[in-house]
C-alpha cells in the first residue's frame, strides 16, 4: 500500500509538537487569529510579521515555509498554505491546498506532517468540520498515493521524498469528533480511488483480462461482496457477442466480473458497469503508435468500479450495488474482427463494425443489456470511450449523457461534491441517423462529429432503465500532475460512485 497511515488528535497549541504543521490562511488575512495566533505566540510571531508585510498574500496555492529559530524548537516548521478569498471558500480549495502540502512535505523529506485546519475551518461557513476534514483527509491520500512496485531497489532513493503519516490536528472536542469521523470515512474512500489508480497503473502485460478479474475477486471477497467471474464459456452461454467479437483478436481470454454489495433489502439494486479493455490497439483499424501506451488506461472504468466496490463494502452502505465489469484486449490479429463484419450482441441487435476501434461501446452494449436482469433502480457506466471528449472538454470535466433528468442532476451533483466534476453533452434525436446501418440494426462508429455523443446514443439503444453514461477518457489519467493528483491515473470515478451510492443509501 503506498500510501500514508492518517490520524486525527486533539492537541493544545500550547502543547503541539511538529516537525512541519500546515496551517490555511485566506486572502487579505493581515493577522493570525486563534489557533494559529497561539501557535505564532510560541514561534516568537514570525507569521504575525508575515502576514502583516502583505508578502504571503493567502492567494489560492500559494505557500511559505517558516522555521522557528531554535533548531530545538518543539514547532521546527509551519507552511502557511494560500485559501483565495474567504467567500469563495470550497472543498476543493482545501484538497488543493494540502495537496500542495503533501507536495512540500516530499521536498523537504519530511515524512510526517501536521495539519490545522482550526483558521480555516471555524472561519469559514461554507466548508464545517466534518467537511473539511474529509477535504484534508481524501486530498492528504490520494496526493501522497505513488507507485513504485515495478522500480528497481536501487531507485528507492529517487529525489522524491514519502510522506508516511499525517496528523489532522484538532483543538476542541467536537472538531476532533468530526475529524475523526472524517479519518474514518475518508480513509476508505481515498483507498477506493487509490485502488483503482493502482490496477489502472499496471501495465498490460500483468494486467490482462483474467489478472484483472482476480484482483476483483480477492480485493471484492476481502471485504465482503459476492464475486462472480464469467470465462470465455460463461461469457458464450451468456450470449455476449459483442465481447466476443472484440476478444476474439487477442489470445488473452475476455472475462466478465459481477460484485455484488446486498445491504438494501429487497431494494431494486444500483448498478455500476466499468470498461475493462486491458489494452486497446485499436484492432484492425489500429491507432498510430504515438502514446499508443496510454491504452493500458483503457481499463479506468472498470478499477473505479472495483474501488467504488471496495470501499462501498467497507462503508457497510444501506444499498444493494452490483459492479459489473467487461473485460477483453482489443489487438490486431488474423483472428481478429475486421470492418465490415457484422456481429451479434446479447440483446440480439446486429451491428455492423465500421472501425475495430470502437470496441468500447460493443463490449458495453452488453454489459447494459445483461444487467436488465436486476430491474436496476438505475445503471451508471464508466469508460475511457471517446478521444472526442478529451477535445470537447480536455482533462477537467467528465462527459455526462444519460435518459433521465433526475438522475443525471444527481450524478452530476455527487461528481461536484467529491471534486470529480460532470458536464453533460446532449443525446438529442438529430444525432442518431449518424449510427444509421444500411446492412445491420446500428453501426459502431458515427464518424469524427460529435464522436462522444454518437458514442453515447450507441450505449442508449441498449439499455431499459434509468441510465447514466460517464465518459471518463479525459479525466481517468493526467498527462500533467494536478495539485493533489501525480501525472498518472486519477481513479476517477471511483468517489464520484461511493458518493452517488452513499446520498441513495441515505435518501
Ligand atoms: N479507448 C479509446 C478512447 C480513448 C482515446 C481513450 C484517447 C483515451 C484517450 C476508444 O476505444 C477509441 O478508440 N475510440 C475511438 C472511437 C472512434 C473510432 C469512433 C476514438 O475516440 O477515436
Ligand atoms: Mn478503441
Ligand atoms: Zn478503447
Amino acid at each position: 500500500m503506498a500510501e500514508p497511515t492518517i490520524s486525527s488528535a486533539l492537541v493544545r497549541a500550547e502543547e503541539l509538537r511538529s516537525a512541519l504543521l500546515v496551517m490555511h490562511v485566506f486572502e487579505q488575512e493581515r493577522e493570525p487569529i486563534g489557533f494559529v495566533a497561539k501557535v505564532d505566540d510560541r514561534l516568537g510571531g514570525v507569521v504575525r510579521r508575515v502576514l502583516a508585510s502583505g508578502d504571503f498574500s493567502g492567494r489560492k496555492e500559494e505557500t511559505l515555509v517558516l522555521y522557528a529559530p531554535a533548531s530545538d524548537a518543539p514547532i521546527q516548521r509551519v507552511l502557511l498554505v494560500g485559501a483565495g478569498k474567504r467567500e469563495d471558500h470550497t472543498m476543493d480549495r482545501l484538497r488543493r491546498g494540502i495537496g500542495a502540502a503533501i507536495r512540500t512535505a516530499e521536498r523537504l523529506g519530511l515524512g510526517e506532517l501536521d495539519i490545522s485546519l482550526g483558521h480555516t475551518h471555524h472561519t469559514s461557513e461554507r466548508v464545517g468540520d466534518y467537511h473539511a476534514g474529509l477535504a484534508a483527509v481524501e486530498a492528504a491520500l490520494l496526493a501522497a498515493w505513488d507507485f513504485r512496485e515495478l522500480k528497481t531497489e536501487g531507485d528507492e532513493s529517487a529525489p522524491r521524498g514519502r510522506v508516511t503519516h499525517v496528523r489532522l490536528v484538532a483543538h476542541d472536542e467536537a472538531n476532533q469528533r468530526d475529524f475523526q469521523r472524517a479519518v474514518d470515512y475518508g480513509t476508505i474512500t481515498a483507498r477506493g480511488a487509490n485502488v483503482a489508480r493502482e490496477l489502472q497503473t499496471q501495465p498490460g502485460n500483468v494486467l490482462t483480462p483474467t489478472y484483472l478479474a482476480e484482483r476483483a475477486r480477492e480485493l471484492g471477497t476481502a471485504v465482503g461482496l459476492q464475486v462472480t467471474v464469467l470465462d470465455r464459456a460463461g461469457i458464450e452461454q451468456a450470449g455476449m457477442k459483442a465481447l466476443l467479437a472484440v476478444a476474439q483478436g487477442s489470445s488473452e481470454e475476455p472475462r466478465f466480473v459481477i460484485m455484488e454489495h446486498r445491504r438494501g433489502g429487497d431494494a431494486r439494486p444500483l448498478v455500476l458497469i466499468g470498461k475493462g479493455v486491458t489494452f486497446d490497439a485499436g484492432g484492425i483499424s489500429i491507432k498510430p503508435a504515438e502514446r499508443m501506451e496510454d491504452m493500458k488506461y483503457d481499463m479506468s472504468g472498470a478499477a473505479a468500479v472495483v474501488g467504488a466496490m471496495h470501499a462501498i463494502a467497507q462503508l457497510e452502505l444501506k444499498a444493494n450495488v452490483i459492479g459489473v465489469i467487461p473485460a477483453t484486449e482489443n489487438l490486431p490479429s488474423g483472428t481478429a474482427y475486421k470492418p465490415g463484419d457484422v456481429i451479434g450482441t446479447h440483446l440480439g441487435k446486429s451491428v455492423e463494425i465500421v472501425n475495430t476501434d470502437a470496441e468500447g461501446r460493443l463490449i458495453l452494449a452488453d454489459a447494459l443489456s445483461y444487467v436488465r436482469r436486476y430491474q436496476p433502480a438505475a445503471v451508471i457506466d464508466a469508460a475511457t470511450l471517446t478521444g472526442a471528449v478529451v477535445i470537447a472538454l480536455g482533462q477537467h470535466a467528465i462527459g455526462l449523457m444519460g435518459n433521465d433528468g433526475d438522475l443525471m442532476d444527481e450524478v452530476q451533483a455527487a461528481g461536484l461534491r467529491v471534486g470529480e466534476r460532470c458536464w453533460s453533452l446532449p443525446l438529442w434525436d438529430e444525432y442518431r441517423p449518424q449510427i444509421d446501418s444500411t446492412i445491420a440494426d446500428i453501426k459502431n462508429s458515427g464518424g469524427r462529429a460529435a464522436g462522444t455523443i454518437t458514442a453515447g446514443w450507441f450505449l442508449k439503444e441498449f439499455v431499459d432503465y434509468p441510465w447514466v453514461h460517464l465518459d471518463v477518457a479525459g479525466t481517468a489519467y493526467r498527462d500533467e500532475p494536478a495539485p493533489y493528483l501525480r501525472k498518472g491515473a486519477t481513479g476517477v470515478p471511483a468517489r464520484l460512485f461511493i458518493e452517488w451510492v452513499k446520498a441513495r443509501a441515505e435518501a
